[in-house]
């Protein structure tokens, strides 16, 4: 759905209606299609621009109007670490993953004043059907990488995500709170 501008606008329109207003906004979805530069076809780079990045621009357009008008609301984006520190073989995630940082600083910047704020949570290696995937050696690399020495669980993020969407996080904005167990790619 995140590439397709028109049943976003339904899907937005839809939720005001029911509910009145939008007071968060948590762009998470997200997917990779790995490869080395030299070896990335175009289609994987558009595939992942567009869901990651993309994505997030369409749906935060339409939900900010509604935040705007009501003078409140928070824009939670999931970065990543790769998005902080680049990773081998994620050129397109990494460049959505970045460009999400950039995108809510730029937003916390033209929204503050309506106290809207936008951040990003930038996860480490968490499990769930995006890491099941990966090999063994990826996940041991990853966790001898980790100062904590454990997989990140979906609670951990979601705790994060809590906090950002909460009235606790009021005077935050334009920031990424990485949830990694201390992971530095
Ligand atoms: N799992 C990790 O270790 C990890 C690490 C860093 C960042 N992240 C980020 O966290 C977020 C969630 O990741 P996850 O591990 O839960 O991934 P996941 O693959 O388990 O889930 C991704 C979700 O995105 C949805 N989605 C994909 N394409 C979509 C589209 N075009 N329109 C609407 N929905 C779509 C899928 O249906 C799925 O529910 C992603 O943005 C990911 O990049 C995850």
């Amino acid at each position: 759905m995140l590439r397709d501008r028109e049943a976003i606008l339904t899907f937005v329109d839809e939720v005001e209606k029911e509910y009145g207003k939008i007071d968060i906004l948590v762009n998470n979805a997200g997917i990779t299609k790995d490869g080395l530069l030299m070896r990335m076809t175009e289609d994987q780079w558009d595939a992942v621009i567009n869901v990651n990045l993309k994505g997030v621009f369409n749906m935060t357009q339409a939900v900010s109007r509604s935040m705007l008008k009501a003078r409140k609301g928070s824009i939670i984006t999931l970065s990543s670490v790769v998005g902080l520190h680049g990773n081998a073989g994620q050129t397109n995630y990494a460049a959505t993953k970045g460009g999400v940082v950039a995108m809510s600083k730029t937003w916390a910047k033209e929204f503050g004043g309506r106290n809207v704020r936008a951040n990003c949570v930038a996860p480490g290696f968490i499990q769930t059907p995006m890491t099941d995937v990966l090999s063994e050696d990826t996940i041991k690399g990853m966790l001898d990488a980790t100062p904590l020495g454990r997989l990140g669980q979906v609670e951990d993020i979601a705790n994060a995500v809590l906090f950002l969407a909460s009235d606790e996080s009021s005077f935050i904005t334009g920031e990424v709170i990485s949830v990694s167990g201390g992971l530095m790619l």
